[in-house]
């Protein structure tokens, strides 16, 4: 659901220790398709051909194209001179006109998210509740032994959201941690109950190093899931709605 007070900043300007969270529509950026387009590098025009559904060339060319026109208003220069980098399992990073500190995004169907920091690690995570989703089989493969535990003891009626809940939350951790598929999922813990405070448990067994990130479920449209992780515990979170 989204949080009644998301307000609209009168710039965009980041500060220490906060984590601003925007939420796209990207149905709502279709007229713009053109105009983002042309602010695509050779590259990302490149990539986006590259895709084989068309659904899935839009989306990536809306979200790249909103990602640097915020990125954009942030540092003061045009989207189009944004120059990013990829680490080695594809985290893009932002390396001109100078490095920038940390932004992640996430799209799924029509909804996209970006966040952003002034410094830190993040890592923001979001999907839809596929109804053809195989939860039994993704809990089986995904799930460390205590999610498993807790979502077998939660009504059959709160199961998927429970599932979905757990999944973004250890999404957003991989994400922030740049570990893309490197690390199993299983072997990260998060508290899984909806509804209750998202934590971090532990990651390969380790529970102190888990304690040194924050994590927190997002405000989404119905039906998604959302939530953010980042390094560090005394952040503040705000959340804006993208308006082009
Ligand atoms: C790469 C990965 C992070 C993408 O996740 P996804 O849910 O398919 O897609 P999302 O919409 O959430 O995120 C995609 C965006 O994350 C960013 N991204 C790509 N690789 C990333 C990484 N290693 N770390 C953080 N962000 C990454 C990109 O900006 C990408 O968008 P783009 O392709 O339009 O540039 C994901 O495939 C992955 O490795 N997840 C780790 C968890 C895992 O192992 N899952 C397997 C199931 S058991």
């Amino acid at each position: 659901m989204f949080n009644a007070n998301w307000t609209i900043p009168d710039a965009c300007q980041l500060v220490e220790g906060e984590l601003h969270v925007w939420l796209v529509d990207l149905e709502l950026c279709r007229d713009q398709f053109q105009a983002l387009w042309k602010n695509l590098s050779p590259d990302e025009h490149y990539r986006a051909e590259r895709y084989f559904r068309l659904a899935d060339q839009n989306r990536f060319v809306l979200m790249r194209g909103v990602v640097r026109e915020l990125l954009g208003r942030y540092l003061s220069v045009p989207a189009r001179s944004l120059e990013f980098k990829e680490t080695g399992t594809g985290k893009p990073f932002v390396v001109s006109p100078r490095f920038f500190a940390s932004f992640n995004i996430s799209h799924s169907q029509d909804q996209g998210i970006v966040a952003i920091a002034k410094a830190g690690t993040i890592g923001v995570d979001l999907e839809w509740m596929d109804p053809a989703l195989d939860r039994r089989m993704l809990t089986k493969r995904c799930l460390s032994q205590r999610e498993r535990e807790a979502l077998r003891a939660l009504p059959e009626a709160d199961k998927d959201d429970g599932f979905l809940v757990c999944w973004t939350r250890k999404e957003a951790f991989l994400k922030a941690a740049g570990m893309g598929l490197s690390l199993e999922m299983s072997l990260v813990d998060t508290a899984l109950i909806p509804g209750q405070p998202a934590r971090l448990l532990a990651v390969n067994g380790n529970e102190e190093y888990a304690r040194q990130w924050f994590l927190a479920d997002l405000p989404a449209v119905p039906d998604h899931h959302a939530a953010i992780a980042a390094e560090g515990q005394n952040w503040t979170l705000r959340c804006w709605r993208w308006t082009a």
